[in-house]
């Protein structure tokens, strides 16, 4: 266990010494990782650090304008947004396959990142937000690569290409260190604790081909099931959020009939997934309350023009992936 305020001082001093008066570059997600080290290392050389935050038009309602209000404009951290999507989805028209929409995507953040960090030409370092697990976790890929189920992508090999050395300011640490630290740091605590986000976002929720249309839809139903979850504290002021490792809304390219009012309607199916895990490998289904179902399942049906269905997924981690590509 560590003191908190003497973890930032050394931390602080350590960066200073190995950058200098260096640039130094980070890619911004918007997760906890990468935001903490962006926190740590601003806290350390200000200015000269500059954060590119990628947006691939596949992320959750409002995490652009989420990450510039907290950085940029709280934090007074340089934070270059680049709206990519369009891009992006050029790439993914007519794409339905699971493993080539990943690819995809992986490389055109890497493209869009390059093109970007091209741009700031002082730059010697690019930071990354690794943290301990994630140091062990590729140790091991070289013997275990035969057994990728779905390839991960966040933002590996990007040193390579880029001929710049990497600043790992948490590679120490656990996640649950990395979450006290940022909190330490200022950041806010619903951030800090935010349900794990994969680096393909949407586009692995949208089944099969990903459109904006699709995108535009999935965005406004999961911000309802995450508003809601967020909104059932109890006694121990804890939400089905906290009880919950992971929860989001699916787009299910499927219609099916249903009736408003006086019509008859023809539209598009949302699968709400929750799970309980310890470890993301193996994972339960989460028991949420059925008026809970009940309420997420009535505002997304009544609020998002588009969808007239929802269903809830039961399935465990194995059989079913926690991602439904
Ligand atoms: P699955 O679907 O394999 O997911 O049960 C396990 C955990 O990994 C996350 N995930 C990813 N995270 N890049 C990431 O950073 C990815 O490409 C990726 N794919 C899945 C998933 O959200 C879950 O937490």
């Amino acid at each position: 266990d560590w003191n908190m305020p003497d973890y930032i001082a050394e931390a602080v001093e350590s960066i200073r010494k190995q950058v200098g008066s260096d640039e130094v570059i980070l890619g911004l997600s918007g997760g906890v990782d990468s935001s903490v080290a962006a926190a740590l290392i601003h806290r350390a050389i200000g200015d000269q650090l500059t954060c590119v935050f990628v947006d691939h038009g596949l992320l959750r309602l409002d995490e652009g304008k989420m990450v510039m209000e907290m950085f940029a404009e709280n934090l007074g951290v340089k934070v270059i947004h680049v709206d990519a999507s369009a891009q992006f989805m050029g790439h993914l028209a007519g794409v339905t396959d699971p493993e080539a929409k990943r690819k995809i995507i992986g490389r055109e953040f890497v493209e869009v990142f390059q093109v970007e960090s091209a741009k700031l030409k002082n730059a010697k370092w690019l930071a990354q937000g690794t943290i301990y697990p994630d140091v062990i976790e590729s140790a091991g890929k070289g013997k275990n690569a035969a057994h990728t189920i779905k390839s991960h992508h966040n933002v590996g090999g990007l040193p390579e290409t880029l001929n710049l050395q990497l600043l790992e300011p948490l590679r120490e640490l656990f996640k649950d260190e990395v979450r006290k630290l940022g909190v330490a740091l200022g950041l806010p605590h619903s951030m800090v604790y935010r349900h794990p986000f994969p680096g393909p976002g949407l586009g692995v929720r949208i089944l099969g081909e990903v459109k904006k249309e699709f995108a535009d839809l999935l965005r406004r139903a999961d911000a309802i099931f995450i508003e809601e979850l967020r909104n059932t504290k109890d006694d121990a002021d804890e939400s089905w959020y906290d009880k919950t490792s992971q929860a989001f809304a699916v787009f299910l390219p499927v219609k099916s009939v249903g009736v408003m009012g006086d019509g008859r309607t023809y539209e598009y199916v949302v699968a709400l997934r929750a799970v309980q895990t310890q470890d993301f490998m193996t994972a339960h289904w989460a028991h949420l309350p059925h008026e809970l179902l009940g309420r997420v399942s009535n505002r997304i049906i009544n609020e998002v023009r588009g969808i007239n269905r929802v269903v809830y997924d039961i399935s465990g981690k194995p059989p079913a992936t926690i991602e439904w590509e």
